[in-house]
């Protein structure tokens, strides 16, 4: 099954989900790449991996762009030609993008073990208390996607989870919640929203008005 759902989020963002079905080589015939994304795609061990970046081009299509429109910043930000915003995420059978008129970070995160198991490295376990097995690891595997957007929308390096990203505490029917980054002597806050798709978390963060 190609493309799974198209989401438009406050009038200025849209999120395009590829759910990955196809052979590598039936995404590899169906996209045209220029000769550098061609040669990481060459260059990826993993055919989960190149699947994911094929279905990533599919996903442009769906919004009117093409390889061609995209290029990556010295860190590995994506940008597009036009100017608008896009952050690209992709988590083993999906492939996600978001395109912005306001920058934006999204992140997809299969939901596993041990991204709960490592919850003390990167977040503040008390949001984790009272909340059986299931929500606990839906919780952390979001907050966890929440700083992997902020870092994105930063795209600054130097930015630890644990030590400059703050999640305000919220519950997991809320949807969204208030994250606080805290570096460099300036203190910015960041609107989250998140929701699931089977079993992964979709996280997407805005840069705070
Ligand atoms: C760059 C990073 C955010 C990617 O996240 P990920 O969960 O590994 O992978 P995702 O599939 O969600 O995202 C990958 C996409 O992010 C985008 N990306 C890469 N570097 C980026 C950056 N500096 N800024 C914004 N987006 C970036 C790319 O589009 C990439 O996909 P593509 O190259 O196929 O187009 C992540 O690897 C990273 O470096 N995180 C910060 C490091 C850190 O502090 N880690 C843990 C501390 S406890």
């Amino acid at each position: 099954m190609p493309l799974f759902q198209i989401n438009t989020i406050e009038s200025h963002t849209v999120v395009y989900v590829w759910k990955i079905t196809e052979s590598f080589n039936e995404l590899f015939r169906s996209v045209v790449l220029k000769d550098v994304s061609l040669a990481r795609v060459e260059n990826m061990k993993a055919e989960s991996h190149q699947k994911g970046f094929l279905a990533v081009r599919k996903l442009l299509s769906e919004a009117g762009y093409d390889d061609f429109d995209l290029y990556y910043d010295e860190f590995g930000k994506p940008h597009l030609k036009d100017g608008k915003n896009i952050s690209i995420s992709h988590s083993n059978d999906f492939s996600v993008i978001a395109i912005s008129d306001v920058n934006l970070g999204i992140d997809l995160e299969i939901l596993k073990d041990k991204t709960l198991k490592l919850a003390p490295r990167y977040m503040d376990v008390s949001h984790l208390e009272n909340l059986n097995g299931q929500e606990k690891l839906q919780k952390a595997t979001v907050v966890w996607g929440i700083k992997e957007s902020i870092f994105k929308i930063k795209n600054e390096p130097g930015i630890s989870f644990k030590d400059h990203i703050f999640e305000n505490e919220f519950h997991l029917s809320d949807k969204k919640c208030v994250t606080e980054l805290r570096f460099e002597n300036k203190k910015e806050l960041f609107d989250i929203q998140f929701y699931f798709i089977e079993n992964y978390s979709l996280v997407i963060a805005f840069e705070k008005n």
